[in-house]
């Protein structure tokens, strides 16, 4: 069944923005044509303070050859974007439609913000910013849950120029602190604590610790806003920390001084609701320049040094509201959910900024799919009446195994489209979610991206392309994917290669902050001309792209992108370890798993308790999603003559795949017999 083709729903693609392939095609082909005339006609649909011309509309080198890789969209042109997402929505009459459904935890704890809300509240943020020494151009540090504090703080740092930097509230403080120092974070934003599931996290704890380490070692944070959000939500036991229960505004009132275990700085910290009260509920826009930053957000690299993808403001607003607009098909009255956390691409450009430019009403959703039971999905679909629903494979995957009764419980019928993103979706995953979620009528758009893309590069549209289930399909308006053999050699037709981009869309990213020598090197040093994207694709007979996944040394666990080195380095840290090399083994739910071989150190035992260590510094170092699931004790590791660790046979002993090919170039061939014979049996 996998390799059937699907078809649009004839009513869905009757009604779509986009809803032929013909039409498709036609808009792709003048997007690449003439990308000025085609994005230029879009731009018009957003205010702008002052006018590019048509000469600087579009620029850009990717050669190498002939010198520094630059890209800029729309020079001369000025514009701010919490105005078009904010006050432009509310001018235009849609002041009192919802910009965000906020669902708790607990499903006891929700709330509602219209697009006036959203923009008063986002003025007087941008006020307590600037109360705190915010100025243009400074960068911020955000690390939240997702509550609807988190996108007030991001519009309000757009409102007056500053550059936000969110880090994943699930990244420990190590990886919080090294991502401030990078970025040299003036102020950081967070919350007392969050509950995840029956778990309580208290980050500000993570922050204070975060904090004293980029003082030791770089700079001093000077402010710490933070949320009082415990006391306002239910705990999984039944009461809420001040036994006040359910429904709340967004803005406190209690005293959150009270809260236990919050430390406290009181020349440094401050709360939200306190700093809010006097605060000015209007705010000047910024006028920023086309390519000013708008944010940073870190990304994995292969060195193991989080790399700190810079994004720019005029191009980024109209890729990030187009793609939206035709990935979804969003149309006014819908309802739309992406349940990515904000600390992720997917949170900026399919939570925050692409919904919001186009007026939509979105769910936003603090909890976890198996709390407090395994159908929480399902009944805030049914609830809300979601009618675009994206979401990951992992999730996808781990839902599945609770059977389809859970589903059935509820109403789904209100759903049109479903997306999938953060690593290929396999066809059992794909079948169940079209089948059983999407009753067969949706259309499921395989939407395939990164965090330098600043928004779907490969995608289905839903009302125009056929589906194959897996298959990313093709490319979206302004897109040139190219396949390149190890020789940099096009491959035209069927094939399989190193999925690499001609032209610049643009969305796409402007360069590493402050680095934009390793920018160059990391994606235009390889094929020179050309933008790589460390993935692997396959074309098939009928045009249709396959991503087959990482070739460099990156994996993809539950759609959380990490290097082998960046583990590595945490693993060898430990004063037992000698050397330690991780792969990724494939793993049910999560995609893919790390497998770790460890050799330690002369006169060290490999036993349970240095296994569990090296679990428990990986959570600390890195964060609880990263925690490796087989390490594996490795007297020794198979290495060419030159020393270099052969992965290619790593991955092999991982799987139990004695069919290991050519070890002739190892310097100890009898290594692997070894290895395969210490493999833990499980
Ligand atoms: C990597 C980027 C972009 C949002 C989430 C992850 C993999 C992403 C797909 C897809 C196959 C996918 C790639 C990519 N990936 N979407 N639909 N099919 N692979 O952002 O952390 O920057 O990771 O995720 O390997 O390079 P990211």
């Amino acid at each position: 069944m996998a390799d059937r083709i699907y078809y649009p729903n004839a009513e869905l693609a009757n009604n779509a923005y986009c809803n032929s392939m013909q039409q498709y095609k036609d808009m792709h082909e003048k997007s690449i044509k003439n990308p000025e005339l085609f994005w230029s006609e879009i731009a018009k649909q957003f205010y702008w303070e002052s006018q590019t011309s048509n000469d600087k509309f579009f620029s850009y080198n990717f050669d190498l050859n002939q010198g520094d890789v630059f890209i800029k969209w729309m020079e001369g042109a000025s514009t701010n974007l919490s105005f078009n997402l904010l006050d432009k929505n509310v001018k235009c009459g849609n002041g009192d439609k919802i910009a965000f459904y906020w669902e708790g935890n607990d499903p006891e704890d929700y709330s509602r913000l219209t697009y006036r809300k959203l923009l008063e509240e986002t003025c007087r943020f941008a006020n307590v910013l600037k109360s705190k020494g915010v100025q243009k151009g400074d960068r911020v540090a955000i690390y939240m849950p997702m509550i609807l504090e988190l996108p007030i703080a991001m519009l309000a740092c757009t409102r007056i120029g500053a550059v936000h930097s969110v880090v994943f509230a699930g990244y420990s403080s190590d990886a919080l602190a090294e991502r401030m120092m990078d970025s040299k974070a003036k102020v950081l934003i967070t919350t007392d604590g969050v509950w995840r599931g029956s778990k309580l996290l208290i980050l500000k704890a993570i922050c204070d610790d975060a904090m004293k380490k980029v003082k030791e070692k770089s700079h001093e944070v000077e402010s710490c806003i933070v949320v009082s959000h415990l006391r306002r939500v239910t705990s999984p036991q039944g009461s809420t920390l001040d036994g006040e229960k359910g429904k709340h505004g967004i803005n406190g009132s209690s005293n959150g001084n009270n809260e236990p275990n919050i430390p406290w700085d009181e020349d440094r910290d401050c709360w939200w609701h306190e700093e809010m009260e006097d605060a000015e509920a209007s705010c000047y826009p910024a006028w920023m320049a086309a390519e000013d930053p708008l944010f940073i957000l870190y990304t994995s690299g292969s060195t193991g040094k989080p790399k700190g993808v810079l994004h720019t403001t005029a191009g980024y607003l109209i890729y990030a509201a187009t793609t939206f607009k035709y990935v979804f098909d969003y149309k006014p009255n819908d309802i739309y959910w992406c349940t990515a956390d904000i600390g992720w691409i997917t949170g900026h450009t399919y939570v925050v900024y692409g919904p919001l430019a186009n007026g939509a009403t979105s769910v936003l959703f603090e909890g976890t799919p198996f709390y407090p039971e395994n159908d929480r999905f399902w009944k805030v679909i049914d609830k809300f009446k979601v009618t675009q629903f994206y979401t990951a494979p992992t999730a996808i995957r781990s839902l599945m195994k609770f059977g389809d009764d859970l589903v059935k419980k509820y109403d789904l019928s209100s759903l049109k489209v479903l997306g999938s993103v953060g690593e290929p979706i396999n066809s059992e995953a794909w079948l169940w979610f079209y089948n059983l979620i999407g009753h067969g009528k949706c259309s499921i758009v395989d939407t395939f991206w990164q965090t330098e893309t600043g928004g779907h590069v490969i995608t289905p549209l839903p009302g125009a392309t056929p589906m194959k289930p897996g298959s990313a399909s093709f490319p979206f308006f302004g897109v040139r994917p190219e396949l390149l053999d190890e020789d940099g050699k096009l491959i035209e037709g069927e094939g399989e290669g190193y999925l690499v981009f001609r032209q610049p869309w643009p969305g796409m990213m402007r360069s590493l902050y402050n680095n934009h020598e390793r920018f160059q090197t990391t994606y235009f040093d390889k094929f020179r001309g050309f933008y790589c994207t460390g993935d692997g694709a396959r074309r098939d007979s009928d045009g249709y792209l396959w991503i087959t996944g990482r070739i460099d040394d990156m994996l993809n666990v539950s759609g959380h992108l990490m290097s082998t080195a960046e583990v590595e380095s945490v693993l060898a840290e430990h004063p037992s370890v000698a050397e330690a090399a991780v792969v990724s083994k494939p793993h049910p739910v999560k995609g893919q798993c790390l497998y770790c071989f460890i050799t330690p150190n002369e006169g060290k035992t490999f036993d349970k308790t240095l296994q569990d260590e090296l679990k428990k510094k990986v959570r600390e170092k890195i964060g609880p999603f990263a925690q490796p699931d087989i390490i594996q004790h490795a007297p020794g590791l198979p290495k060419t003559r030159s020393g270099k660790i052969m992965r290619r046979i790593l991955r092999k002993i991982a799987i139990g795949d004695k069919n290991v090919g050519d070890t002739s170039t190892l310097a100890d061939e009898s290594i692997v017999d070894l290895l395969f014979q210490l493999r833990p049996q499980n």
